[in-house]
């Protein structure tokens, strides 16, 4: 056994990956991937998985950087365009989505990803616990999305899509996926899925045979794009917040009441 594994949580003492997540350095999945890759240091020496820390008391650095603890959460939401990076850094320097979030002085990371070339409706935060809810599948919070395929009409590939797409060896549902307009070679199509896989909606779409052409995402669960425009920002409500993770409530207890 590691040290710092398999011990009881005592007094004043927290995990360390849930004070780096709290603290809003990157998301609880992703913050076990720092941890692993040794850039995570307490009191001088490398973290390993499943460590205790006494917050305000050891010293914690990621990359050399010290954490200071609770961060106040802030959540915005952005009308990402096409051409811009979900990520907050890029070892190529093509843009990414922060370069947009002018006056923006916390440190935010994005929630979940948007395709280099897609567009729409992206959550930054720094609340490591809501990029969790939202993200992982188990609690089905749909991501809704508009798109754009080349090719005619075929009421049969949205009930292929419909009856579940094996990708990557494995089965995906589709929450739902109509046709919503188009014309001769070119048709519009609305798709929820609550999986985030890479790629998850051009995937489905070449699965039937169609090509994407343009994605946009329109809603993340209740709550929707609207009126924002392209490049344009604005902080949630704390009622949008609360929409968002009692959504992820509902969408756990509904799958774990079957
Ligand atoms: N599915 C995709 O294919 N791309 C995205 O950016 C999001 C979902």
């Amino acid at each position: 056994m590691k040290e710092g594994q398999g011990r009881q949580i005592g007094a004043g003492e927290e995990r360390l990956s849930r004070f780096l997540a709290r603290s809003g350095i990157a998301s609880r999945r992703h913050v076990d991937e720092l941890i692993a890759a040794g850039r995570v240091t307490v009191n001088g020496q490398v973290a390993v998985l499943g460590q205790k820390v006494r917050p305000g008391e050891d010293k914690v650095l990621v990359d050399g950087r010290e954490v200071g603890g609770v961060e106040e959460h802030i959540y915005i939401m952005l009308h990402k365009p096409p051409g811009y990076l979900s990520t907050c850094a890029d070892p190529r320097g093509r843009r990414t989505v922060l370069s947009l979030l002018e006056g923006v002085p916390e440190r935010v990371f994005p929630v979940g990803r948007l395709d280099y070339d897609a567009e729409g409706l992206l959550l930054l935060t720094n609340d490591g616990d809501l990029t969790y809810v939202l993200t992982h599948p188990k609690h089905r919070v749909i991501k809704e999305y508009a798109v754009w395929v080349a090719g005619p009409k075929d009421e049969s590939k949205i009930r292929d899509i419909l009856s579940g797409i094996i990708i990557g060896g494995k089965n995906v549902q589709v929450d739902y996926a109509r046709f919503t307009g188009g014309s001769g070679l070119m048709q519009e199509l609305i798709i929820g899925v609550h999986e985030g896989q890479k790629h998850l909606v051009k995937h489905i779409c070449h699965s039937v045979g169609y090509e994407v052409k343009r994605l946009k995402r329109l809603k993340i669960g209740p709550l929707r794009l609207g009126a924002l425009r392209k490049g344009e920002w604005r902080y949630l409500s704390p009622g949008e917040v609360k929409a968002l993770y009692e959504e992820a409530r509902k969408g756990w207890e509904g799958e774990h009441d079957k």
